[in-house]
């Protein structure tokens, strides 16, 4: 028998989109501010959802999207992105017919190479191309719960190193960036970490950053990171958002991993980005 699903909220409405993560939000308007009680089932469902999608949106002034983000927390600064004229803390998603790379095409959690990486990220997408130019979400409650006892047992206590040089240098020289002095953020971080606010458990490495598990062998840490980023990268944990003009998403980056799908060249694709700092995982 299929489950019907109510609305589990008052003033917003929350449409899971699919059984592992992911809900579509309807009923606010991102473009004013948010009255703190929507505010309080936005937070709700953010912990209990992952990624929000928030649907029906008119264009929201970057002041707004800063002041939501804020909301959240203190803002990240990216270490090597383009930002907005006029708004530093807002992060210029673009590519073009000239584009040499798009943003994030690989999986991973946003710059989990910081001390403190972001809790999470809100993407609003202004210029859409008529088909393709999704976006995946990865549940990584989902991929640490799957897990061999045996495996977790192995895992649990260990630190990997997540690294930022071979992404950042160079990356966004194509809009007129120049990095030669940038800093390119290392860490350590735990394989598995502890959600602060819900208290789950989840596998925090990704094919992008993380280049080394310590206290392995060169060959020990390779193997067991292959089989834990095709392991988190398996289907099963796995959506995949297809955007209409001003939908914005907001992830948890402390839960899941996300990689763009740059399909729609020469199309352009182009939206604004909000990253909320977040804590050293433990
Ligand atoms: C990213 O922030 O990693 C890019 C996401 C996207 O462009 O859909």
């Amino acid at each position: 028998m299929v489950a019907i699903r109510t609305n589990e909220y008052e003033l917003i409405v929350a449409k899971p989109f699919a059984p592992n993560l992911g809900a579509e939000i309807y009923g606010v308007d991102l473009s004013q501010t948010v009255p703190d009680d929507q505010f309080a089932e936005i937070h709700d469902a953010f912990l209990k959802y992952q990624v929000l999608f928030f649907k029906e949106q008119k264009e929201i002034p970057p002041e707004q999207h800063v002041i939501f983000g804020k909301r959240f927390g203190p803002l990240h600064a990216h270490p090597a992105a383009p930002t907005m004229v006029g708004h530093p803390e807002i992060f210029e998603i673009h590519a073009t017919k000239d584009s040499k790379i798009a943003n994030g095409e690989f999986w991973h959690s946003d710059v989990s190479c910081d001390e403190t990486p972001p809790l999470g990220t809100m993407l609003q997408i202004h210029i859409a191309p008529q088909c393709g130019g999704d976006t995946m979400f990865s549940d990584m409650y989902a991929a640490y719960d799957d897990l061999s006892q045996p495996i977790k047992t192995m895992i649990d206590g260990l630190s990997a190193l997540h690294t930022s040089e071979h992404i950042y240098k160079g990356r966004y020289s194509d809009r007129g960036k120049q990095d030669a002095d940038i800093n390119c953020p290392e860490a350590v971080h735990p394989v598995v970490r502890t959600h602060p606010d819900t208290g789950k458990k989840s596998l925090f490495v990704n094919r992008t950053f993380t280049t080394r598990i310590l206290g392995l062998t060169e060959s020990e840490s390779d193997a067991v990171l292959k089989l834990l980023f095709e392991h988190a990268e398996h289907i099963r944990y796995q959506i995949r958002f297809r955007w209409a003009l001003n939908d914005m998403a907001f992830w948890d980056n402390r839960c899941c991993m996300h990689r763009a799908i740059w399909d729609y060249w020469p199309e352009e694709r182009k939206g604004r980005r909000v990253t909320v700092k977040g804590d050293r995982p433990v």
